[in-house]
């Protein structure tokens, strides 16, 4: 996702726009599968397969793997979520989200005047949330999968110490102004001013040490030398995070939050995600219109399903958070009774104003919560992060979504341990009210507060057909991940389309404020046109103020055949990713 290149966006507009659907089939695979941004990550994943590893064993490769070749995104420095559904049915939601350090507060991204600074949360030392990314992937290893650490590590290894070619796009992106203002970054990831140039093999020689060390004695991150290292660089820094800080980490295992949309059953992200509780409600307020017979990116399919996630989004502001640390009414949110309720405020020709939403006072929870809160005010969009789907030979599926938030996270790479840390304090309300780096709205439950996990958009989804896993979903995409993962979804479920085509299909978001809806570049200007009618502000493409973005996401997905048995691997057309089976 490097559409950060203004020049390059036309460019690429020309051609993708006659290119969107040339290559419609996605990857059949006839035993296991991989699909990520990066093939040497895919590759890594398959490999550890084709040893004898299920698809845990690979998801965790996969995700040693991209932390070396997708260093905007993949990580040990930042934080994530695994959702797995084995083939027996068992599903287990693994949290390794970031948490805040023991010193932050409430105020620490405000200033004299109780103004949020700007940048504050999202470059540097202090932005940095303490990372679960290696204790939620050896957990993962050590429950559920068949081979060793040593055994999954070993291809993310290999690429640090041995390197790999860098393409044009990566050379790009490792231009980012932010990362020449860390001396260890700028050293890193270039090359002290003389910049990589594409092709040239970029070697990670302290990351390979560290992944090693990580291999030999996963513990030491969190509570040996390795947490001591992390913790003397961070203090060096200005940063808050500390050895008791990394000592204290603790991934959680959580239920998922389950729903059901037209007899297919939706598993998915709970909190600290909010991803899975706004698609589940989101999915159910559009059941109930036949979008299929309204048609594929028909005014009135696209006006509905606006509609229902604009609802949604107005909740997610009001109520989600940490559910360590606040109660998540997610059951009532995600309830077929408040849906419905809900539609019937949409009106059927009309876009409902974001300013004038009103909740249905169905559910007395709902009301006292939003009564003692107040109601937030709006703002800017913009961008970074990883998605990846695994099916093994067995039918054990991952669907895996992990993140430094921004590109690069924080910009700031660990003093000798080569690798970079996340900006995930980001995530947290600076100010309640007042939007994030996404542009996104939250409330009182997502406040800063010491040890809380911040909210995540993060929406790793399967959805199953009797008792068969049929997709497993994801993307990146800070608020438009929901979204995506829902237009994906539709385009399966409502549309007809294989896997490929859904993934590739245009998409469109709406998330309450700002109230407008953001539609991709191939968009008919006569359905466009007919939006705007019904009272919608369509904009083209993602606006801030330095650059319009065609397209966004990055959806990297699976389904399974369920006469065949096949698994398809539908790799987003927009990026460089890659879907790898056998
Ligand atoms: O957890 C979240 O929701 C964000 N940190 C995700 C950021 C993201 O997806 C940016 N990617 N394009």
């Amino acid at each position: 996702m490097r559409f950060r290149h203004k020049s390059l966006i036309v460019l690429l507009l020309a051609a993708l726009a006659t290119t969107a659907l040339a290559n419609v089939e996605p990857l059949h695979a006839q035993h296991g599968i991989v699909v990520s941004i990066h093939e040497l990550a895919s590759k890594a994943g398959v490999e550890v397969m084709q040893a004898g590893g299920n698809a845990v064993d690979a998801a965790v490769a996969t995700g040693f793997a991209l932390a070396v070749v997708h260093s905007p995104a993949g990580n040990i420095g930042g934080g994530g979520f695994m959702l797995v559904r084995m083939a027996d049915g068992k599903t287990h939601f693994i949290d390794y989200r970031e948490k805040a350090p023991a010193a932050a507060t409430r105020e620490m991204f405000l200033d004299a005047q109780g103004n949020v600074i700007e940048g504050a949360s999202e470059i540097g030392y202090k932005s940095i949330g303490v990372p679960g990314s290696v204790a939620g992937m050896v957990y993962a290893e050590q429950r559920y999968g068949k081979l060793t650490l040593k055994q999954v590590m070993a291809p993310a290894i290999r690429l640090a110490r041995e390197g790999y070619a860098l393409s044009w796009g990566e050379v790009q992106d490792l231009h980012d102004k932010h990362l020449s203002e860390f001396a260890e970054s700028r050293r890193i990831f270039q090359r002290g001013g003389n910049y990589y140039r594409p092709g040239e093999i970029f070697r990670q020689p302290e990351l390979a040490r560290t992944l090693e060390r990580i291999a030999a004695k996963p513990d030491d991150f969190y509570h040996g030398a390795m947490a001591r290292e992390i913790a003397a660089a961070m203090k060096k820094g200005g940063g808050l995070i500390t050895a008791e800080d990394l000592a204290q980490y603790e991934v959680k295992e959580r239920e998922p939050v389950r729903g059901t949309y037209r007899g297919f059953e939706v598993i998915s992200a709970p909190p600290p995600s909010s991803g899975g509780t706004v698609l589940i409600e989101s999915l159910n307020i559009v059941e109930g219109y036949d979008l299929a017979k309204l048609g594929d990116r028909s005014a009135e399919s696209i006006h509905f399903t606006t509609e229902a996630f604009r609802r949604a989004f107005f909740d997610r502001a009001e109520f989600m958070g940490d559910p360590d640390f606040a109660k998540i009414p997610v059951a009532q949110l995600i309830d077929k009774k408040y849906a419905e309720a809900w539609r019937e405020t949409i009106h059927s020709e009309n876009a409902t104003a974001s300013k004038d939403l009103k909740r249905p006072a169905i559910f007395s929870e709902l009301e006292e919560y939003a009564a003692a809160h107040p109601q937030p005010v709006e703002n800017h969009e913009a961008p970074h992060t990883t998605h990846y789907s695994v099916v093994d030979a067995e039918g054990n599926a991952a669907a895996v979504t992990t993140t430094i938030n921004d590109w690069f996270g924080s910009r700031v790479t660990v003093d000798g341990l080569g690798f970079l840390m996340n900006d995930e304090m980001d995530d947290f309300s600076s100010k309640p009210g007042v939007p994030n780096l996404d542009g996104l709205i939250q409330g009182e439950a997502n406040a800063i507060g010491p040890g809380k996990r911040p909210l995540s958009s993060m929406t790793p989804t399967i959805v199953v057909h009797g008792d068969k896993t049929l997709l497993v979903l994801g993307s990146p995409g800070s608020s438009k991940i929901i979204t995506t993962v829902a237009n994906v979804l539709m385009g399966v479920v409502d549309y007809g389309m294989n896997i490929q085509e859904a993934v590739d299909a245009p998409r469109f978001h709406n998330q309450w404020l700002p109230d407008v809806l953001n539609v991709e570049q191939w968009f008919s200007p006569d359905t466009v046109k007919r939006l705007q009618t019904m009272g919608y502000k369509v904009e083209f493409g993602l606006h801030d103020d330095e650059s319009v973005v065609p397209y966004w996401s990055d959806a990297e997905c699976i389904a399974i055949d369920a006469k065949t048995g096949e698994r398809l691997g539908a790799s987003d057309y927009r990026n460089s990713g890659k879907a790898v089976g056998y």
